[in-house]
């Protein structure tokens, strides 16, 4: 084990509540032991980086998170044992294939708390998850319709309905968000009207780390008989998911964000609303029937998912979502809490620094700038010392233009990180700060 991920023995912060019955310092203490054993499942965090062969410390969590033993297991051994194609063959690895795709998407039904199977889609990721629905819910809409985003959503979650827009004559507006980083709840009841069709949100912002009260806003939508979308791509493995709870009518998230593999993600959407959507992509697997005159769709999930699918994403994913579950993501969400914390913290105390967003309900993101150093110098020196951090727009730019900032540097935590990151990495940003300003 290296210096930085050596056991903390520094004071741990502020204790919060509910960390079980031990004072806060032990309860956190205990915190980190366990994310210090985490890190042994993931074969990527003991690598090192530069010439100088660092040792890895990885906070770039939002954009991907490292993948799990189990998972490159369950990849690698679907490849070994049971690879074929899925839902055609008639021979048993065709079978084997079949049932391993099939328990992927009951895992994620499990997952996401939907009532049936058949309400789930596999799709390449968020982004085509959210691809889909702006496509095919948008296609029965009338011009004029309306739907409704935020002004912190990611580039998937606005240009999907911008497309959509364009295609079938639709309205698209924005709730904005307040100076802390928070939505405008009153902007709901100002801008949800008879023209509006569609809510769609996303549960944590992928910049700020707001994270949104999705059943509130699912109540407002809900009053309207308006649909929700919730876009759960940074909450899935830092939040948890409950579609019941959350009032979701669709969710989308990705794998490769939640432990799993790149190439798979996950379309919940209620079965009333699938039920009536047109397929958006044509091909095998979608039909039912087909002759030169038209085709007859296939059932739910089916109808969404043309040609053959990303099976051995859908395994990994069984595997990641097997892992998710067994650490427990209320214990991930309450140590991203505490990791955060901590850098929110050390990072206030460094001179000029500005943090982006203060919402009350935040989770493992923060976003920060060093007046008169560039996002990606600074990203550039913390790699230096071995430190993965993102800097740029991260795909929302209405959000960085509503922060007025071109760009920011943005830590992002997961299960592994630890105590002493967190300490490395704000040593090093005002390293970067006295060095390079
Ligand atoms: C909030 C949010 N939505 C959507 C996406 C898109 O996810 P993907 O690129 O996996 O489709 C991201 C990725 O960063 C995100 O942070």
């Amino acid at each position: 084990m290296t210096a930085i991920h050596e056991k903390n023995k520094v004071a741990a912060p502020r204790p919060e509540t509910g960390r079980g019955s031990k004072n806060g310092a032990e309860a956190v203490s205990d915190m980190n032991d366990r994310a210090l054993g985490l890190r042994g499942d993931f074969p990527i965090l003991s690598s090192t980086v530069g010439r100088d062969k660092l040792p890895l410390v990885y906070l770039d969590n939002a954009a991907t998170t490292q993948k799990p033993r189990s998972v490159i297991d369950a990849i690698s051994g679907y490849y070994e044992r049971d690879n074929s194609n899925v839902h055609r063959s008639i021979h048993e690895l065709g079978e084997r294939a079949t049932a391993l795709y099939e328990a992927a998407r009951e895992r994620a039904r499990l997952f996401v708390g939907a009532e049936s199977a058949d309400e789930i889609v596999f799709t390449r990721g968020t982004t085509e998850a959210i691809n889909l629905v702006a496509y095919s819910f948008c296609a029965g809409l009338k011009p004029g319709d309306e739907i409704l985003l935020t002004q912190m959503e990611h580039h998937a979650n606005i240009v999907s309905w911008q497309i959509a827009a364009r295609l079938f004559g639709l309205v698209v507006k924005f709730v904005g968000i307040t100076d802390s980083g928070e939505l405008r709840l009153e902007d709901y009841e100002r801008l949800v009207g008879p023209r509006t069709k569609m809510v769609a949100v996303t549960q944590m912002s992928n910049v700020l780390g707001t994270v949104n009260p999705i059943a509130k806003i699912a109540g407002i939508a809900h009053s309207k008989g308006i649909p929700l979308l919730v876009d759960a791509a940074q909450g899935a493995a830092h939040e948890g998911i409950d579609v019941a709870s959350l009032g979701a009518d669709f969710l989308a998230f990705s794998g490769h964000k939640a432990a799993g593999p790149m190439g798979i993600g996950v379309l919940y959407g209620k079965r009333e609303f699938l039920e009536r959507m047109t397929p958006w992509q044509g091909g095998g697997e979608m039909i039912r029937t087909v002759t030169l005159e038209g085709f007859e769709p296939n059932d739910l999930p089916y109808k969404f998912e043309a040609g053959t699918p990303n099976v051995e994403g859908a395994v990994g994913l069984h595997a990641a979502l097997d892992y998710l579950d067994s650490v427990g993501t209320d214990w991930i969400r309450e140590w991203e809490k505490v990791l955060s914390e901590r850098a929110i913290a050390g990072l206030r105390s460094i001179p000029g620094l500005e943090i982006f967003g203060s919402a009350r309900e935040r989770g493992g993101i923060v976003s920060f700038e060093v007046p008169g150093i560039h996002a990606h110098d600074m990203a550039a020196f913390l790699d230096s010392r071995g430190i993965a951090i993102r800097a740029g727009h991260h795909c929302a730019h209405p959000l960085a233009q509503r922060l007025g900032v071109v760009s920011t540097a943005r830590a992002s935590f997961f299960l592994y990180n630890t105590l002493s990151e967190v300490d490395f990495f704000i040593q090093t940003v005002d390293e970067a700060r006295r060095r390079l300003s």
